[in-house]
C-alpha cells in the first residue's frame, strides 16, 4: 500500500468532472487500498479519486466517523463506486466548520440536506442503497460532489468564496 500525494484546490482535476469506473479489477482495489489509507494517514473522514488526481467516481469514507459511540481508533473504511445521490430531503441544516483535504487552511459552514439516499456499488460491485444523516450525509454529500468537480467552497456565500480566493492568491504569491 502507498500513501498518496493529495492535490489541493485549485488543481485542475479537483474541478473536472470523473467518470464512471466500467470495471472494479484488481487494480482498482489497490488503488481504493491506497486511498483509505492516505485518507487516514492525513486524519480524513473522506476521499474521492480526483483528490488523488484520479478522475474516476470512487469515493472512501471512515465506516466509523457517524457513529458518535464509537471511540476506538479502529481504521476502517467502506467504498463506494459510482455513488450517486437518488433522493434528498428538503429540510438543509449548517454543516459547522466544514473542511477539505483539498482546501488548505480554510473552514466554513455549508448548508447541507438533512438526508440522503445513496445508490453505489460496493468493492465487490454489488449494488447498494442507503439512507445517511448527520455525518454521513454531509460526507457522502461532500464526497459525491467531489466526482462532479464541486468542492465545499462553491456551496458558500461568493462573498465567503472571494474571501477565500483572495487569502490563497496572497498565500500563493508569498511562496513564490
Ligand atoms: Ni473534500
Amino acid at each position: 500500500m502507498a500513501i498518496l500525494n493529495i492535490l489541493k484546490y485549485p488543481e485542475k482535476s479537483l474541478l473536472e468532472p470523473s467518470a464512471p469506473v466500467d470495471e472494479i479489477d484488481e487494480e482498482l482495489k489497490r488503488f481504493i487500498a491506497d486511498m483509505g489509507e492516505t485518507m487516514f494517514h492525513d486524519s480524513g473522514v473522506g476521499l474521492a479519486a480526483p483528490q488523488v488526481g484520479v478522475n474516476k467516481r470512487v469515493i472512501v469514507y471512515d465506516s466509523h466517523a457517524a457513529d458518535p459511540e464509537f471511540e476506538e481508533e479502529v481504521n476502517e473504511f467502506t467504498a463506494l463506486i459510482n455513488p450517486e445521490i437518488i433522493k434528498k430531503s428538503d429540510d438543509t441544516f449548517i454543516s459547522e466548520n466544514e473542511g477539505c483535504l483539498s482546501v488548505v487552511d480554510f473552514r466554513s459552514d455549508v448548508k447541507r440536506h438533512t438526508r440522503v439516499t445513496v445508490r453505489a456499488l460496493n468493492i465487490d460491485g454489488k449494488q447498494m442503497e442507503f439512507d445517511a444523516e448527520g455525518l454521513l450525509s454531509v460526507i457522502m454529500q461532500h464526497e459525491i460532489d467531489h466526482l462532479d468537480g464541486v468542492l465545499f467552497i462553491d456551496r458558500i456565500s461568493s462573498l465567503k468564496r472571494a474571501m477565500y480566493k483572495k487569502k490563497l492568491k496572497k498565500k500563493m504569491k508569498q511562496a513564490e
